[in-house]
């Protein structure tokens, strides 16, 4: 391993734009589908990997959702989420924020229950038995109607104490964030911390960047790459101290590129972009192969990466006392080195 290499593969790491069910491998995939009765159209979990074809958001998009089928009892939910906090302890996540999709999931008779208690029980057990703490984001489907997400977000007030926040993602194309004013108002009136996809390269991408700092008041964007399109915009971001979480490896799938320019241009106007990893079983590849890639695109420091880390933990839906405490274990990282 070169240097940096090296430096990636132990940083402590704070990771913020993760779809849990864009963790679903394919090897789990067939595991909980013999447990459930279920037949795959593939021979195995080799063969289903190489059908991964995707160029765009909308034929990810329809992958994604198809995988899910396989996930039916609050055990599927339980080992999607351990398996994935696992990975993340190898790579030393030390803190999480994982989207759920509870509407890809209720609309096809999955119970919001089932789904929320799986996820939750490997929350808590990834907390005592892996030392990685990770909170949870319900994610409205913006394809669908803006009443259904409300009813979403009724349906999760028994949990509320589960979940930081909510996050809007799938199909961006004429679903802006303004369809979802209403449902994101009331969430932040319930407590929710606020989010929403504002994905690369999209019709109107930097319109709805607006929408979603004016209208909506986020506290964070995901994605948002756009956003240096616009000097009004990327000031704006700047001056609220906004999180920006940017996927370099799902950008390259969506968009062709990696995003590494825009990266480096947030570094250097002082943005608080993150790198994240997405949908890491869809895009073959967790945080550490994300900040790999950066690192092999573009020439990036250690004081990069750290900066990098840094803003994550920063912009953590976390108590200062706790971002503080993954702050100093970044500065020991980089004092030991
Ligand atoms: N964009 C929108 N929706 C999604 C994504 C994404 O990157 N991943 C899973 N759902
Ligand atoms: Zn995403």
């Amino acid at each position: 391993m070169t240097g940096i290499e090296e430096f990636i593969a132990g940083v402590p790491k704070c990771e913020l734009h993760l779809h849990i069910e864009g963790t679903l491998e394919p090897e789990l995939k067939f595991e909980l589908a013999a447990r459930n009765g279920l037949t795959l159209p593939y021979a195995d979990a080799a063969a289903m990997r190489a059908a991964y074809e995707f160029h765009d958001l909308p034929s990810f998009l329809r992958v994604y959702y198809e995988g899910m089928a396989v996930l039916l009892t609050e055990q599927d939910f339980y080992d999607l989420a351990w398996a994935y906090l696992s990975k993340a302890q190898a790579q030393h996540v030390r803190y999480a924020e994982l989207f759920f999709d509870p509407q890809a999931h209720t609309s096809r008779g999955v119970s919001f229950d089932t789904v929320i208690r799986g996820l939750r029980r490997a929350v808590l057990d990834a907390r005592r038995l892996l030392d990685v703490r990770a909170q949870l984001i319900m994610c409205f489907l913006r394809d669908f109607s803006a009443e259904y997400a409300m009813a979403t977000l009724l349906e999760s007030l028994p949990y509320k104490e589960w979940i930081v926040g909510v996050g809007l993602d799938s199909d961006e194309h004429g679903n802006p964030p303004v369809k979802f004013a209403a449902v994101f108002e009331r969430a932040r009136a319930e407590g929710y911390l606020l989010t929403m996809h504002c994905d690369v390269d999209q019709e109107n991408s930097t319109e709805h960047i607006r929408q979603c700092l004016e209208v909506i008041d986020v506290d964070r964007i995901d994605h948002g790459v756009n956003s240096l399109d616009d000097p009004a915009l990327h000031t704006e971001i700047a001056r609220r101290g906004l999180g920006l979480t940017v996927c370099p490896i799902s950008n390259g799938y969506v968009r062709g590129d990696l995003g590494h320019e825009a990266i480096r241009r947030m570094l250097d106007l002082g943005m608080r972009v993150t790198v994240n990893s997405d949908d890491p079983a869809y895009f073959n590849g967790y945080v550490t192969e994300n900040l790999l890639a950066l690192s092999e695109a573009i020439t990036i420091s250690p004081q990069d990466v750290l900066q990098l880390e840094r803003n994550a933990f920063e912009v953590a839906w976390l108590p200062n006392s706790l971002k503080d405490a993954y702050l100093a274990e970044l500065a020991a990282y980089e004092q030991a080195r």
